[in-house]
């Protein structure tokens, strides 16, 4: 799709007083920064997102949507010069893959003011040894003051929320803003569901693209892959695979960040970081996209007050619905266990409501 014209401030030649590209050039030649995008309103016709935390699985989604060229981004983090030299590497990614980028570091959110849905990725991430949940102190506080910056910058923004243990920070982003619900929630599903219908392809010899899977409940270990949704070309995977089979990719799926993070010493990050922007892109082209997500749940699947993982249509408006799938009575139970697990992490939250 041919990105929408945008009209650069200066506007006197491409390389006259005060255009984009003599700002750019000087820039370059200070070392520093990459030019401010233009104010809110200022001839911009694309919509703006912010990424917070310009680490791995935020500069991942901050390429991502910058090679999808439907908006600008700013990446922001605390780190001095991370963002500022990612966005500048990113932007000029763009001469060789052919779009049009503009991709702004910052290391405050006066740049990210005006977003139309800010990503929330600032955080630690896991080192071997260690369960999502043991994250939950130090990313409280982050996730807490991100939010409040978030908010005071951005109030009528979507806020998708990626820093681990993600159902816990959902919370946390949610009582910080008091934004509605359908405004506050979170990625996981996408990247679990991921997991999940890689191994399945592999195991049936199939396309990924032909993998029709969902996974639901709490980021953790007792998440639930929805075998009895799950089809490869319209045929039921039971159909397909033997039960000891498909209980081996379960637990994989299950387990699928702890392996990564056994492999790499930290989390991943190219899958988390395309299902975030996967989750920006629904919004902002307001696609009505069922994708799971990690919603918050009044009543639906028999769990109250509590955000978990369910498929949702994303639009505009951010979470439009909870599709409430039906599901085996064993899978109900094993979301129902999820979500006590879940409601213990959230106990030990300073901000839980
Ligand atoms: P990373 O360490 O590469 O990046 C995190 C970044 O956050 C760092 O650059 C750090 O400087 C920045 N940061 C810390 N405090 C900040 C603050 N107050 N304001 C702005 N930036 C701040 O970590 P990575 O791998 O990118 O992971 C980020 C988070 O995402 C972790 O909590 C990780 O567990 C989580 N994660 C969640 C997934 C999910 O499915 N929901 C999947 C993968 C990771």
């Amino acid at each position: 799709m041919p990105a929408p014209e945008r009209e650069r401030s200066g506007g006197a030649g491409f390389a006259g007083a005060g255009s984009g590209y003599e700002r750019r050039l000087d820039g370059a030649h200070q070392g520093a920064k990459v030019p401010a995008l233009p104010a809110p309103g200022a001839g911009m016709s694309r919509q703006k997102v912010t990424v917070v935390g310009g680490g791995n699985v935020g500069a991942t989604c901050a390429q991502v949507l910058a090679t999808r060229d439907f908006a600008d981004v700013v990446l922001v983090d605390i780190v001095e010069n991370l963002p500022q030299g990612k966005a500048l590497d990113i932007n000029q990614m763009g001469a060789v893959l052919d779009y049009e980028p503009n991709v702004v570091g910052s290391n405050g959110y006066e740049e990210s003011a005006g977003s139309d849905v800010v990503v929330v990725t600032a955080g630690v991430p896991r080192k071997p040894g260690m369960s999502r949940d043991d994250l939950v102190t130090t990313n409280e506080k982050i996730v807490g003051s991100v939010t409040e910056q978030v908010v005071s910058q951005s109030p009528d923004a979507v806020l998708i929320v990626v820093s681990n243990p993600l159902d816990a920070m959902c919370h946390v982003a949610k009582n910080v803003s008091d934004w509605p619900k359908e405004r506050v929630f979170g990625m996981a599903g996408i990247l679990d569901t991921s997991r999940f219908s890689t191994f399945i392809a592999w195991e049936t010899g199939s396309s990924v693209k032909d993998v029709t899977a969902m996974v639901l409940g709490g980021h953790g270990d007792q998440m639930v892959p929805v075998v009895s949704a799950t089809t490869v070309g319209g045929v039921p995977l039971r159909d397909l695979v033997s039960a000891e089979r498909i209980d081996a990719m379960v637990q994989r799926t299950a387990k699928g960040g702890g392996e990564i993070v056994e492999l790499l010493g930290t989390s991943a990050w190219y899958a988390p970081g395309a299902a975030a922007a996967q989750m920006v892109s629904a919004v902002l082209l307001d696609e009505h996209r069922v994708l799971p997500c990690t919603a918050y749940l009044e009543g639906e699947y028999g769990v109250d007050g509590l955000y978990m993982g369910v498929p949702v249509k994303l639009g505009a408006a951010g979470v439009e619905e909870v599709v409430e799938l039906k599901l085996s009575e064993d899978e109900q139970g094993a979301f129902e266990a999820s979500a006590a697990a879940v409601r213990e992490v959230v106990g030990v939250l300073g901000t839980a409501a």
